[in-house]
């Protein structure tokens, strides 16, 4: 979703906002946008679209400045247009904002505002949050910059990452955070402002990270923090990024999602790495450690997560209610937090999250904790919100994940789920030795396993030759495979937005058959698993209506290889770690796909990669 970047310091703050923008851009946006100080003035330049036309834009004219901030926009109020872009200036032209995040109570302040002569050119609620600025400034006795912008956040109902600057005050910029996060990087003489430490790594590794309802006043050479609340000064807490360059580089990859499918063997046994005893092949969770108790008593475990996090979380339930017994729900963050769910003291409540940000995701923890539930959380970008406001969790490890497309994280995620539930079942003693130690071995395979398939995708792109003009399509799987077929489904509509509907193959006959004809493409997860022979039924249901069958196959099946249209094959595995070795090639079909349509597949249309608005 929308990225902010700032900058103050001697150098040149125009390339230092440009790059960054350009490094955000895979968070997803529709207009971008810079203000910078010169000649005590402040000047803005703004755009609909990509980066690169706001630069192609900014060529002629005279960008140079040591302060600048600098916006990339997803439309929430408003729609995407030069004029609701950000930076927004307020309307006597003092204050200049960029603004993520939604303010809730927007219609009152603007009525508020209008009533007191504030007229407005844009649609947006950060312009109403720029005004609400100024007013406090122009009506208050000898108040500051920061002080008006405190006092106009105390009256903000909902989420921000802002950064301000004040015309009168052109030595300084303002940011401030709740719900949105915002990191300040800490050079010498110099500050870089960001909503994800990707624009700030190239300068530095010294970062502080806002906590909700902090407001930073940054100049060249201080840094002050205070909170909304409180004038009182606060020791910022500095930390260390271990993150690289090279990790937010595609390295001679043509598309950050190809580069990162490619990546799983390694990110999976990042995932791993340290979790499993190597003497004892024991389970090993450090994040859950002082929880582990109250985890072991728990009457149910509810998952909560949205999109590719939400398919990991179903093969979570599956794992652990098979393996641990204990029972488990899968919920959509969005309708949990409002549909009134019974939480109870002795729920455990486990959030997923890649981005650790997702708003509606942080919303529902934050209502099972009110309620008195355990919260746990597995999560990707260390340090983001629900990491920290989870009691205890676990780190996938995937290292950023910059295509919107979810991949890696998504096979860390199932890492993780599944180590979990090994350790839940070996403490709950609830699976034979044999059993476990099988699939612990099963699931240290599965690196090389992904090399083996990787190593065949030219495969994959010729049956996407096949298929790449197709207008809608079916995944079917069952059991593990069942969420596999979601996943690659999910895959596909988002990059090539191609319709594609992920069934479990069981429930086809209840409506999806009746799409089947010679024109519809059917991908079928069918490796051979315990639900074999169910799914070799359904594919001859499809067959028998003529539907284009591409299954996903366990390597030597001939019987499927002579029954179906096309074959990808797999490596032969346990039940438990197939899921690991089937996405893979779901994920190659959809990216190939999506090349082939001409797609922007890093930055698919109107998708966010951190979704921080409900
Ligand atoms: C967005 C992303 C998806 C992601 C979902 C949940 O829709 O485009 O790739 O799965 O958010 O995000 P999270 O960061 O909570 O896993």
């Amino acid at each position: 979703m929308c990225g902010i970047v700032g900058y103050i310091g001697p150098k040149n703050a125009y390339p230092i906002l440009i790059n960054g923008l350009k490094r955000l851009e895979y968070r997803g946006y529709d207009s971008a946008g810079i203000a910078i100080f010169q000649n005590n003035n402040i000047e803005v330049l703004k755009k609909k679209g990509k980066v690169a036309e706001l630069e192609q834009f900014c060529e002629s004219r005279n960008t140079y400045a040591n302060i600048g901030i600098a916006h990339t926009r997803w439309a929430t109020h408003g729609e995407p247009n030069d004029v609701n872009a950000h930076p927004h200036n307020s309307m006597n032209g003092l204050f200049t904002i960029i603004h993520n995040g939604i303010i809730e109570n927007y219609e009152k302040l603007k009525k508020d505002l209008s009533a007191k002569g504030y007229h407005f050119y844009g649609q947006t609620d950060s312009e109403i949050l720029a005004n609400l600025i100024e007013y406090m400034y122009s009506e208050g006795d000898h108040i500051n910059a920061e002080q008006a912008v405190r006092m106009a956040l105390s009256r903000v109902v909902g989420a921000y990452g802002l950064v301000v600057m004040c015309k009168n005050e052109p030595d300084k910029l303002i940011a401030a955070r709740k719900s949105s996060p915002l990191a300040i990087g800490i050079g010498s003489g110099e500050y870089y402002i960001a909503s994800d430490a990707t624009p700030i790594i190239e300068y530095t590794k010294s970062v502080v990270y806002l906590n909700d309802d902090d407001v930073a006043i940054i100049s060249k050479d201080s840094f002050t923090l205070k909170t909304v609340q409180h004038d009182v000064e606060l020791k910022p807490e500095v930390l260390q990024l271990e993150l690289s360059i090279g990790e937010i580089e595609k390295n001679g990859f043509e598309h950050f999602m190809l580069k990162e499918i490619f990546e799983q063997p390694k990110t999976i046994t990042d995932s791993f790495r340290g979790r499993i005893d190597p003497l004892t092949k024991e389970v090993v969770l450090g994040g859950l450690s002082n929880v582990m108790p109250r985890l072991l008593e728990a009457r149910r475990i509810v998952i909560i997560a949205c999109g590719t996090s939400w398919h990991a979380a179903l093969i979570g339930e599956y794992l652990i209610e098979e393996y641990a017994q204990v029972p488990v729900e899968v919920e959509y963050a969005s309708e949990y937090r409002y549909r009134k769910p019974i939480i109870r003291p002795d729920d455990v409540v486990l959030a997923i999250s890649q981005s650790g940000e997702t708003a509606d995701t942080l919303a529902a923890i934050r209502l099972a904790k009110e309620k008195g539930a355990l919260v746990l959380g597995i999560c990707n970008v260390v340090g983001s919100s629900i990491a920290r406001e989870t009691d205890a969790g676990i780190y996938t490890h995937a290292g950023v994940e910059i295509g919107v497309a979810s991949t890696k994280a998504f096979t860390a995620q199932v890492t993780v789920l599944t180590l979990l539930a090994m350790r839940l079942a070996r403490k709950h003693q609830t699976i034979p030795d044999e059993r476990y130690y099988s699939i612990i071995n099963d699931l240290l395979s599965v690196p090389d396993k992904i090399e083996d398939i990787l190593r065949n995708h030219l495969k994959i792109k010729e049956i996407a030759q096949k298929y790449y003009n197709s207008i809608n399509s079916l995944y079917l799987g069952r059991g593990y495979l069942f969420p596999v077929a979601l996943e690659g489904a999910l895959k596909l509509k988002e990059i090539s937005y191609i319709h594609a509907e992920g069934y479990a193959a069981g429930e086809m006959k209840h409506g999806p058959i009746a799409l089947i004809d010679s024109n519809l493409p059917v991908i079928v997860v069918a490796a051979k698993d315990r639900y074999y022979e169910k799914i070799v039924s359904n594919i001859q249901e499809v067959k028998a209506r003529k539907g284009n069958i591409i299954a996903v196959i366990t390597e030597g099946d001939s019987n499927l290889r002579n029954m179906v249209e096309d074959i990808i094959e797999i490596p032969k595995s346990d039940d438990v770690v197939t899921p690991f070795l089937a996405i893979i090639p779901l994920q190659l079909l959809a990216y190939f796909i999506a090349v082939l349509r001409g797609c922007d597949v890093d930055q698919p249309r109107n998708l966010a990669k951190s979704v921080t608005v409900e």
